[in-house]
């Protein structure tokens, strides 16, 4: 029996994306399509390589298509394109599909350490991936990257390093390690300027952005030159962090970037000898707090020493133990990340126009 390449489209219509809710044919995710004898074969090119649902989509098509009337075999690829935040007027950050700031409003509550363990975990994903440390106040990056070196040029642009997989600039590679750097305004604005245009980013899906703390003149500045897909709003579940990051999500709502989500870290800690869990700086403030104020909530990551360990010895725990529960922890964070960044471009009208 004839394979009927319109029953097929029609198959590949029932099945949808969970996340962006819409079938794989009008969302332009389904490649190479071929039908050959009782064979049909085609490649779903993905929205992120880090897509959590990978395997329930590709389960979700190969049952649509052997219901169709003469298909014997199946044989499906799965590829991953992650489209880009860019529109026109922005060439000087050609090449960065996504620029991704992740902020706080309060100090110490797990920024950078959350800026180093995403990124690698989306590098691991197959993802191609940068750090930018805007801390140029605290560059904390190199440390925790196990990268100290001057960056070398290529004569016009500075190369970034490279460590687990992740491109990364900092100030602290340009300042002697003990030396403070004191930064006025408009030095500031070029500075952040420089840091993105005059780095060989070369082609990336994702650039984080670890930014200070609080809502001052370097949030500003990024979010007004910088064409950022979004920002990811980190807190600890007690109350002070809770209320300063509120000040830093209405922020970024005022200068029109949009809050990708809410994680809370240093939710709990589990004592390694009894095992009995203790909410050291309270829990759940973080979730409800997002659903109150309507973003997404990404997650909770415990307190765990070797998150801190891997901080200071420059060997970001998602990199030195993937298997750890925490590690885990991070690597789904960084899926619902990239869920969400993929949902942003979907759920704009003219998101055909944004893939390229
Ligand atoms: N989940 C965690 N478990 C254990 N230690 C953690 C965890 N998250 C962060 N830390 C530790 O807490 C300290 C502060 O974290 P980090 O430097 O990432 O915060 P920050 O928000 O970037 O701070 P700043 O506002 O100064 O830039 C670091 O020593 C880090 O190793
Ligand atoms: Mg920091």
């Amino acid at each position: 029996m004839k394979i009927s390449e319109q029953a097929v489209v029609d198959a590949l219509r029932t099945v949808e994306d969970p996340d962006l809710r819409r079938d794989l044919v009008s969302l332009g995710l389904v490649k190479d399509l071929k039908i050959e004898g009782d064979k049909v074969s085609l490649t779903i090119e993905l929205t992120t390589p880090a897509c959590p649902l990978k395997e329930k989509i590709k389960k979700d098509t190969e049952d649509a298509l052997r219901a169709v009337p003469g298909v014997a075999r199946v044989e499906i690829g799965m590829t991953a394109k992650v489209r880009s935040s860019l529109s026109g007027g922005q060439e000087r950050f050609a090449g960065i599909r996504n620029i991704v700031a992740v902020a706080s409003g309060k100090g110490g509550v797990g920024k950078s350490t959350l800026s180093v363990n995403l990124a690698v975990a989306l590098a691991r994903t197959g993802a191609r991936v940068g750090l930018m440390d805007a801390d140029i106040y605290g560059p904390n990056i190199p440390l925790m990257v196990g990268l100290s070196a001057k960056p070398k040029t290529d004569g016009k642009k500075i190369i970034p390093p490279e460590n687990y997989g992740i491109k990364v600039i900092s100030m602290g590679f340009l300042v002697p390690e003990d030396q403070a750097v004191i930064w006025r305004g408009p030095m500031l604005h070029g500075a952040i300027q420089q840091f993105l245009g005059d780095v060989a980013w070369g082609e990336l899906d994702y650039l984080l952005v670890d930014l200070p703390p609080g809502t001052g003149d370097v949030q500003l500045s990024l979010s007004q030159t910088v064409p950022m897909t979004g920002a990811l709003m980190v807190t600890t579940p007690q109350a002070v962090s809770l209320q300063d990051v509120r000040k830093g999500i209405a922020m970024f709502q005022k200068v029109r970037v949009p809050i990708l989500g809410l994680v809370e870290n240093m939710s709990y800690f589990i004592c390694p000898h009894c095992s009995d869990r203790t909410e050291i700086f309270s829990h759940g403030g973080g979730k409800r707090a997002a659903e109150s104020l309507g973003i997404p909530f990404l997650g909770e990551l415990p307190l765990d020493p070797a998150v801190r360990e891997g901080g200071d010895a420059g060997k970001p725990v998602v990199a030195a133990d993937p298997a750890s529960p925490v590690a885990v922890k991070f690597l789904e964070i960084a899926e619902s990340l990239a869920q969400q960044i993929s949902i942003i471009h979907y759920s704009r009208p003219d998101f055909s126009a944004l893939s390229i």
